[in-house]
């Protein structure tokens, strides 16, 4: 599939969607974000793949949704096409999604970042939701996941006076997964993708499941559903094959199965 806004590659088990549209600092618009769903979807779908890496340019991950393109809009048409609907789709990918933010996250794009499952910042990295002072709100998840992420203080900090913060206070408040050097930033993001790429594929959609289980239902509800996953897991080859190869000290060869 060849895209206009996005590039994508696959470096070994890891699928790489780079945001391009280096002109607009990577606004989001409706094509880009359709492209990005498709791009996400597709790479799911194949179990050679084990990570996806989601990335930006060095200056900005992105810049927001593209105002430009909503600037026309009326109510009637953002909510009869369901503006920004399409992004919930990213949310049911069952491979790990990593973000790599370089620069900008603001509005859509810290959004972005949020609806991945590992954010790797770099020192550069600068987050915020600045709608209210286009005196919209957040639209793609943005007051609910930043709220859960780093507490109602902080969030309503963020949505209410339209801040940025940096990669350090982002760390801090609990928004990133880490916080890595800018020099050698992109390698650094592919190798803990790779990481997680080079694990058990049915092992990693289950351990993915049930952190995210851990938002949508009770502690007890969710310890259940983890035992029950954890007992699943003994049903497949790699769960045999990893206690196999620590027994007899030699690594693990997955058959992703
Ligand atoms: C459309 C954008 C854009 C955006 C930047 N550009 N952000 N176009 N939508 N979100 C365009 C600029 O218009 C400009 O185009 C080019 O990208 C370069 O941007 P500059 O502003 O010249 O760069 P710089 O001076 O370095 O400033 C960077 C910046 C600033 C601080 C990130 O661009 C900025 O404040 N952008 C908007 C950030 C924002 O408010 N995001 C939230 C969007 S709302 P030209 O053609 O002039 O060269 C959102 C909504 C979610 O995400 C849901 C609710 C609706």
């Amino acid at each position: 599939t060849t895209y206009e806004h996005i590039l994508v590659t696959r470096e070994d088990r890891v699928g790489v969607i780079t945001l391009n549209r280096p002109k607009a600092l990577n606004a989001l618009n409706n094509a880009l974000m359709l492209e990005v769903v498709a791009a996400a979807q597709e790479l799911d779908a194949d179990r050679g793949i084990g990570a996806i890496l989601v990335t930006g340019s060095e200056k900005a991950f992105a810049a927001g949704a593209d105002i430009k393109e909503m600037q026309a809009q009326s109510y009637q048409d953002v909510y009869l096409s369901d503006w920004f609907g399409p992004w919930d789709s990213l949310a049911q990918v069952r491979t790990p999604l990593v973000a790599a933010v370089s620069g900008y996250a603001l509005g859509g794009g810290c959004e972005l970042a949020m609806l991945c499952d590992v954010l790797l910042a770099s020192e550069t990295a600068k987050f915020g939701q600045p709608e209210i002072t286009l005196g919209v709100i957040p639209g793609i998840g943005g007051s609910q996941r930043l709220t859960r992420a780093i507490g109602k203080a902080k969030a309503m900090d963020l949505v209410l006076t339209g801040r940025t913060i940096g990669a350090e206070e982002a760390d801090r408040s609990g928004l990133v997964s880490r916080v890595l050097p800018a020099e050698g930033f992109l390698e650094a993001a592919k190798a803990v993708a790779t990481t997680i790429a080079g694990m058990s594929l049915p092992a990693t959609y289950a351990a993915k499941e049930a952190v995210n289980r851990a938002f949508e239902t009770t502690l007890s509800e969710g310890v259940r559903f983890e035992r029950r996953t954890f007992h699943a897991t003994f049903a497949t080859d790699d769960r045999t094959e990893g206690m196999t190869a620590f027994v007899e000290k030699r690594a693990p060869e997955w058959r992703h199965g």
